[in-house]
């Protein structure tokens, strides 16, 4: 049976590719991405560089591969680049979707063994208070950024296909992620790359909100069962139980990269408090009740666990790690966060 999958270069895609490597029913994973330059190369994968927005490029590597499941992750999902370049995040994450899902249609009349997978974000609900209940997926959408004003609106193409034309779609809702091959433009790894090289680590606001923190593979092995044994036209929500403020987490991984570092400094002088984000959600928090009961799915990495590894395999990934552009995150952060 063959996979394919989009946005196998980004950080999720690439560890859900690593996640199929030893599953021995899998023939060929195929990789559609333009992002050459973070390719994962394996004899299992196939890696073709081109946009999801190309109709013509994605009905014949439909042609040619017949894939049993597809998994959409190809989406920009900076938060921050969201705010200062909305229209890329509309063009990509709604229209390049929705032509990536015609494309799937009109191939799928001829061929109705199709599964697909969107994968989606918690964002896509807005923002909790401290003491109010975990997202469900009978949550209504509120997306507050540009960036999940644009999940949320592929979501809902998704569902509409699947009630339209019966498309064979569902949609998973996750939380933070965090692990291997993050780009050092989000909170986790940039802490650590600050750290590494002695720079400011930028905290917004006063640190306070929350994230619900789910290590990669976890997501991964998620996203597994989902594609196989979820049903159709639902919304699976994928969630960590591992709460906490980002100032929490900043000041846990300071102490990790002190114990490998061990040059007498103290990382968490690097912390700078700088002008909030836009529009910043508070909490996000996910009930995962739904996937827990039907697919038999949980948790299995804990935060602790999971951020001493995380931080171990940064520091092991130097040629990785300097190969990760994060000129554009550091130009914003100087010019709208810093002086407050
Ligand atoms: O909840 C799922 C979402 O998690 C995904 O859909 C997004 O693609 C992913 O980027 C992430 O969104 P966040 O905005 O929560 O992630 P980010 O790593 O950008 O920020 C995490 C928190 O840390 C957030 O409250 C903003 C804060 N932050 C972030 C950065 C980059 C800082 O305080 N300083 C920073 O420099």
């Amino acid at each position: 049976m063959n996979i394919l999958i989009t946005g196998g270069s980004g950080f999720i895609g690439k560890n859900f590719i690593k996640s199929l490597l030893n599953k021995n029913k899998i023939h060929k994973i195929i990789n559609v991405d333009l992002n050459k330059k973070n390719f994962f190369f394996h004899s299992k994968v196939k890696n073709i560089k081109s946009d999801i927005g190309n109709k013509k490029n994605i009905i014949s590597i439909l042609k040619n591969y017949n894939p049993s499941f597809i998994v959409n992750f190809a989406a920009h999902t900076h938060v921050d680049r969201s705010i200062y370049e909305p229209i890329n995040f509309i063009r990509n994450n709604i229209l390049k979707t929705a032509i990536f899902f015609e494309a799937i249609r009109e191939e799928y009349s001829k061929n109705k063994n199709f599964r697909i997978l969107h994968v989606s974000t918690d964002e896509v609900y807005g923002s909790l208070k401290s003491k109010e209940k975990s997202f469900s997926e009978k949550n209504k959408y509120f997306p507050n950024n540009p960036y999940s004003a644009s999940k949320a609106s592929a979501d809902h193409l998704a569902q509409s296909y699947f009630k339209t034309f019966k498309f064979p779609i569902l949609v998973s809702n996750c939380s933070n992620n965090y692990g291997p091959f993050q780009n050092p433009e989000k909170l986790i790894p940039l802490i650590i790359n600050n750290c590494i090289n002695k720079k400011n680590i930028p905290i917004y606001g006063k640190g306070d909100q929350v994230r619900d923190w789910l290590h990669v593979e976890d997501h991964c092995s998620a996203l597994w069962k989902i594609l196989r044994k979820g049903r159709l036209g639902e919304n699976y929500n994928i969630g960590g139980t591992e709460e906490c403020t980002n100032l929490y987490i900043t000041l846990e991984i300071c102490k990790i990269m002190d114990g490998f570092i061990n040059d007498g400094k103290n990382s968490k002088n690097l912390i700078k408090f700088v002008k909030d984000r836009p529009g910043h959600d508070f909490r996000y928090s996910i009930n995962y009740d739904k996937i827990k009961n039907e697919l038999k799915w949980e948790p299995k990495v804990s935060l602790k666990k999971g951020l001493y590894n995380t931080v171990k395999w940064y520091l092991q990934s130097h040629k990785w790690l300097k190969n990760q552009s994060t000129k554009n995150h550091n130009l914003w952060i100087k010019k709208n966060y810093e002086d407050r």
